[in-house]
Formats: structure tokens, C-alpha cells, sequence
């Protein structure tokens, strides 16, 4: 790109995931398009996504699987362009893919082929891309917007914000959309990190250092009425794995959390019947036949007793199965935005239209992807709101 002044009818600043998309669905219908990014290569996040495979979709995907201040607003969006379709793209590029657990879809080779899969489709689209492509201001002019950036002047008549979350600032996330919402009076939700794993404070971490690396299978985490029943890992600085990171995004500051250990049996019966049997195993031995014998361990550390099976009262066995079933932990903060895979909050949506994801207050101005306050569970919601979001706006710009 030379320094020089450049006319589009689209303008996209951020070339991830819902700004590829948004540029693939307005070129098709003949609009010129521009996507820009400060980054050196595009979608950056699909390319280190689902540990290298990208988990690019969920089948199982619903409105209820998003957090928003407006839960209604992603259902149109979600409903035009669903899932199914864009499976359906990943199988016209011939991308081989598998459900990996829970209806999450992942690359059987790597997140790269998505990448290039959109690549392709933006060339056919004849849209185009500038990468290295700093914003330093935008304003509105009569016939659109005018932006100016390290390469010059662009200006266009639509101008479309896919500039993503502040989560991996290392990555180049920043918090462009939201100031250029802000600038033209349109509302933020607070933000803060999401899909995160969460952190313990000295004491609890000092007896929890031994279980450091240790991965629960099939516990759930609760926190209010949100519940989440998958794996939970313990980490040296406090808790991580998919049902935490999932609970993180409704956990707030100073709230508990409450996990399950054992969830699909009741620990107190199970002692009960060892104890009428006389049994003189050691509680901490009784316990390594139901939990990994280093989290018994520290059940029998935290309860302050380990004795034979026979001479437990009812009040200890209870005692023991309140830790195992409801560990109730006070987090002391997140991990943040280093390590979140999603920024909670953003643009707040009763500005925007659910239909085409303009806003209301300014013609022509669009925000999509993870920018808008809509955030989805981990396992492949997020792209999906991308790709919705993306190509509901690709429809109208
Ligand atoms: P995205 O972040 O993809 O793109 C924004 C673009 O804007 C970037 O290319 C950026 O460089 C550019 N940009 C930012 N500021 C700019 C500026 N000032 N000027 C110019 N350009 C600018 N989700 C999922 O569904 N399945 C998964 O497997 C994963 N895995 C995953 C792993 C990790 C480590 C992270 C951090 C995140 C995930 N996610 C995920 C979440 C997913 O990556 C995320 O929700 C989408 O990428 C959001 O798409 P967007 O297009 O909105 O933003």
C-alpha cells in the first residue's frame, strides 16, 4: 500500500476471525472492501486457537450459550447464519475436522487450514487486505468515514470495527473499538477477563502446592446458579481446566465458587457402608478408592482426622463430605488478560442493531466479533459468534 489516499465502499479494521468473514460476505456481493490490521499476518488468535486445531465451532451451539447484558441479542445472528454453515464451508474446503467432546469441532490437522480457508474465499470475494496497517484517528465525513493510518488516508462508506478483546495483549489485542465506540458516544459494558483460570490466596495455595498438576475428571463448579461439569485442573498458583475457566466468566470478585469433587456419588453413604462393614481401613486409604489419593490426602489434611473406617462419627463422615462435594473456595483474583481467552463486556448492544450489527446512533459505523458485549462459553462459541456476527454485517455494509 502506498502512501496515498484510498476510497472503499467497506472499511474493516481487524482482520480476525469475524473481520475475514464480514470482508468474504460484502465482497460477494460486489461491495470494494478493505480489511486492515496492525498485525504482520491475519487472524492470529485462529492460528493459536484449540491448542494449534482450532476448535472453530460448536453443533451444539444456542443463544443460551452466550453472556451478554442483552441475552436476546445474539439469537438472530446465531439463527442466520448457524453452526451448520459454517461446517458446511469448512467441508467445501475439504478440512478434515472431528468432535472432540461436548460438541466441539477442532481441524484434524491444524487451525492454519482455517486461516487459509478464509484467505481464499476474501481472494475470491476480491477483497483486500493490508496488513502492518496502524489506525491513528476516524472521523465521520459526509459521505462515510475517513481513517488515518501510517499507510494514509482511507475513506469509506461503511466502516466496520472487528478489532476483538483485550485478552493476549502480547498477540496485539487492543482496546481500539472500544475507544472508537466510545468517540462516537456509543456505550461500553464494563470489561473484564473471561475463560480464565482463577487464583488462591497464600493460605489456601500453602495446602493445595501439593496437588499442583493434579486434574480432576467429571467434577462440577458452581457459582450462584451457574453450574459446569467438566474437568477441573489445580495449578500452583490455584485453579484452571475447562469447567473453571468456564465458571470464571460468571465469577466476580469476592464471590465463592463451590466444587464438587465426586459429584455422581455420595461419599457420605460410601463411608457410612464402610464403617457398618467395621472396616479398618484409615479414612485417607478409603478415600483413594473414590479420589486421587494426593486430593484424599489433602481432604484428611483439611479436615484435621484421619482414623480406621470403624470409630468415624456421623458429624466427621459429614465433615469429609462437605469437602468432597462442596469445597467452597473464595478466589483471590483471575489470571487476567495475559492468559483470558475472551474479553466479558464491550459494546454495549442495545447500540447496535441485532439485524445487521450497525449502530443506531451512527449510520454506517459496525462493530462485530468479540468487541460486541457477547461472549460465549469455551468450545468453539466464541468463533461462532465471530463468524455469525461477521457475516450478518458482511450482508449490509
Ligand atoms: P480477533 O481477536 O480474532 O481479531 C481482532 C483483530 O483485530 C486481530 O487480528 C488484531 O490484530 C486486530 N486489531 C486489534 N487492535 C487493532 C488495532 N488497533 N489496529 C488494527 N488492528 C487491530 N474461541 C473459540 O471459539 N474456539 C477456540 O478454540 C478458541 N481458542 C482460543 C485460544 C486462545 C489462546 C485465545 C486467546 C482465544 C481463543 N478463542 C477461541 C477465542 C477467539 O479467538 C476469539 O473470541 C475470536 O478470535 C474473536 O474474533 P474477533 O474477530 O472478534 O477478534
Amino acid at each position: 500500500m502506498t502512501s496515498s489516499s484510498l476510497s472503499f465502499d467497506v472499511l474493516i479494521i481487524g482482520a480476525g476471525a469475524a473481520g475475514m468473514m464480514c470482508a468474504i460476505e460484502a465482497g460477494k456481493r460486489g461491495r470494494s472492501v478493505l480489511a486492515i490490521d496492525h498485525a504482520d499476518a491475519p487472524g492470529e488468535k485462529i492460528r493459536i486457537s484449540g491448542g494449534g486445531r482450532c476448535n472453530f465451532t460448536n453443533i451444539n451451539t444456542r443463544p443460551q450459550n452466550f453472556l451478554s447484558q442483552n441475552p436476546h441479542f445474539c439469537k438472530s445472528a446465531l439463527s442466520r447464519y448457524t453452526q451448520h454453515d459454517f461446517i458446511k464451508l469448512v467441508e467445501k474446503h475439504g478440512i478434515a475436522y472431528h468432535e472432540k467432546t461436548l460438541g466441539q469441532l477442532f481441524c484434524d490437522d491444524s487451525a492454519r487450514q482455517i486461516i487459509r480457508m478464509l484467505l481464499d474465499e476474501i481472494a475470491e470475494a476480491k477483497a483486500k487486505l493490508y496488513l502492518e496497517t496502524k489506525v491513528s484517528s476516524v472521523t465521520k465525513t459526509d459521505a462515510g468515514f475517513s481513517v488515518e493510518t501510517n499507510n494514509g488516508t482511507i475513506t469509506a462508506e461503511s466502516l466496520v470495527i472487528a478489532t476483538g478483546g483485550l485478552s493476549i495483549p502480547k498477540m496485539g489485542a487492543t482496546g481500539l473499538g472500544y475507544d472508537i465506540a466510545r468517540q462516537f458516544g456509543i456505550d461500553i459494558i464494563p470489561t473484564r477477563a473471561g475463560l480464565v483460570p482463577l487464583l488462591f490466596g497464600p493460605d489456601l495455595l500453602a495446602l493445595t502446592k501439593p496437588l499442583s498438576g493434579l486434574s480432576v475428571d467429571g467434577a462440577t463448579v458452581s457459582c450462584g446458579k451457574t453450574e459446569f461439569d467438566e474437568a477441573i485442573l489445580l495449578t500452583h498458583k490455584g485453579l484452571s481446566g475447562p469447567a473453571i475457566l468456564q465458571i470464571s466468566s460468571y465469577w466476580n470478585d469476592g464471590q465463592d465458587i463451590v466444587v464438587n469433587l465426586m459429584p455422581r456419588k455420595d461419599i457420605a453413604a460410601e463411608l457410612k457402608a464402610l464403617r457398618q462393614a467395621g472396616s479398618k481401613v484409615m479414612l485417607r486409604n478409603a478415600l483413594s478408592s473414590y479420589l486421587p489419593s494426593r486430593l484424599g490426602e489433602f481432604i484428611v489434611a483439611t479436615a484435621g482426622f484421619d482414623l480406621p473406617m470403624a470409630d468415624i462419627s456421623d458429624k466427621k463422615i459429614e465433615a469429609v463430605a462437605d469437602l468432597v462435594h462442596r469445597w467452597r473456595i473464595t478466589p483471590t483474583g483471575s489470571e487476567g488478560y495475559r492468559t483470558a481467552e475472551v474479553t466479558l463486556g464491550g459494546v454495549d448492544t442495545r447500540s447496535l442493531s441485532s439485524k445487521t450489527m450497525e449502530s443506531t446512533k451512527v449510520k454506517g459505523l459496525y462493530f462485530i466479533g468479540e468487541v460486541v458485549d457477547v461472549t460465549g462459553w469455551l468450545g468453539g462459541y466464541n468463533f461462532q459468534w465471530a463468524w455469525s456476527s461477521g457475516w450478518c454485517a458482511g450482508q449490509f455494509v
